[in-house]
């Protein structure tokens, strides 16, 4: 089928998780970039065993908490940091090449999306920081559903949203698990691997892998 929708994950795709600790990487200490990385790392954590158990709370608590576990696991006891970590959160950067991606893929014909765990606030403060709202159609939340990614149900917002089929869509995501995900849904995944990391989901393949995303338009899928 041809390709009809251009659809992004948000966190760590579209918008850097590391650059709230890079404004703040002074107070933060020598452990910066370890505490960074175990914030992402729980607050996925949590979204996969609340799913798994069937509770909810929304991304934004999570992201709250995860940083919690993160400044204690490094004996971090800094309020201030804490409150300024989440508010930069609420702002993250944009990838240099999001914005001109969106614009060409839009330019284009294609529809556009973000299809994230996040809550329908938190990614509006991010789309409007980046100044990526008039480059995207669509800005789909999982919040309304009540569960987290890699749930069928998730990528199922996106076809029916859009009216589109699950193969009618490319899906762009900078997470493996989530690249699985949209495989097992059926979209056109393509990953975004900016770290080179190794390939995993062994069965749950993407349909290409990019070093970044302004590889995307060039793309033939
Ligand atoms: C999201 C997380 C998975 O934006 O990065 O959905």
């Amino acid at each position: 089928m041809p390709v009809r929708a251009f659809v992004f994950d948000a966190y760590g795709t579209l918008f850097d998780v590391h650059a709230a600790i890079a404004r703040h990487r002074g107070r933060a200490g020598p452990d910066a970039d370890r505490i960074s990385d175990l914030w992402r790392t729980k607050q996925l954590e949590y979204t996969w065993t609340l799913t798994a158990m069937g509770r909810y709370e929304n991304f934004e608590r999570l992201t709250a908490r995860a940083l919690d576990f993160a400044l204690a696991r490094f004996g971090k006891n800094d309020p201030a940091l804490r409150s300024d970590l989440l508010a930069a959160y609420r702002k993250l950067d944009a990838y240099p090449d999001a914005k001109d991606t969106l614009r060409a893929l839009k330019q284009s014909g294609f529809i556009t999306g973000i299809l994230s765990n996040g809550s329908p606030e938190m990614l509006q403060a991010a789309v409007d920081a980046a100044a990526l709202g008039d480059a995207l159609d669509h800005v789909l939340s999982v919040d309304a559903l009540g569960f987290y990614k890699p749930r069928n149900e998730v990528y199922a917002l996106v076809t029916n949203t859009l009216s589109v089929r699950a193969d009618e869509v490319v899906f762009v995501s900078s997470n493996r698990w989530d690249i699985a995900g949209a495989a097992n849904f059926g979209f056109k995944p393509v990953w975004v691997n900016r770290a080179k990391l190794p390939d995993e989901y062994a069965d749950l393949n993407p349909v290409a892998v990019i070093d970044s995303l302004s590889d995307l338009p060039a793309l033939n899928l």
